[in-house]
């Protein structure tokens, strides 16, 4: 390659680059940004959705406020993201011990036609005995994810099959109910255990 047609590469490289910068940027944080996906979630005293969690009961975001929370999106037949983040969670709950008792721990599937009350149940039955499982029809289920701004979309596979995409943080709330932050997917524990002592904190410091 001489040096004219290395300097065409590179500057289209840089194009390209810049394009892409610009196109995030529109998406998520710019005038391109969805009202109803990405960004921060409303805290819980102005969600509105019912489901049922994985003992029957009905449930929904006013069940957590009260006690500090923390919620996850997936789905039981999900091959990595969820079956990690759900050890995850556990072993920071296990970090935290005593400390986590009173705390909601909320995994939502996005997948209801699959993730009956049953298979709920069997599923969080592998985590943490503090995660509780949610389920219920499909709007209820949108309307928790509008809430809590995750996003999800159902993908094709071979023959009659699908899997799901999903927003793969975790949400936290006081025990106000006021969302106060997000733990990223794979983020060490060593980020993730003194988020969670935060959103615990507020709730001694009476945040009403
Ligand atoms: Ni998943």
């Amino acid at each position: 390659m001489n040096r004219r047609t290395f300097l065409k590469f590179a500057f289209a490289g840089v194009i390209t680059m810049a394009l892409t910068l610009v196109v995030g940027w529109w998406q998520v944080d710019g005038p391109g940004k969805s009202e109803q996906t990405g960004g921060r979630p409303v805290d819980l005293s102005e969600m509105e959705f019912r489901l049922t969690d994985h003992e029957g009961e009905d449930v929904g975001p006013k069940t957590l406020i009260g006690q500090p929370t923390m919620v996850f999106f997936g789905f039981t037949y999900c091959p990595d993201v969820c079956p990690t983040t759900l050890s995850d969670i556990s072993g920071w709950l296990d970090d935290l011990g005593e400390e986590a008792e009173e705390m909601n721990v909320v995994f939502i599937t996005v997948d209801p036609e699959r993730d009956t009350v049953e298979a709920m149940a069997e599923y969080v039955g592998y985590f943490h005995p503090s995660i509780r499982g949610w389920t219920g029809p499909q709007e209820e289920i949108a309307r928790a994810a509008q809430g809590f701004r995750a996003r999800y979309k159902r993908v094709p596979t071979e023959g009659d099959d699908y899997t799901m995409d999903h927003t793969a943080s975790v949400f936290l709330f006081n025990a106000a109910g006021l969302f106060t932050t997000i733990i990223d997917y794979h983020e060490p524990r060593e980020f993730a255990v003194p988020k969670i002592r935060r959103a615990l904190a507020e709730e001694t410091e009476g945040v009403t």
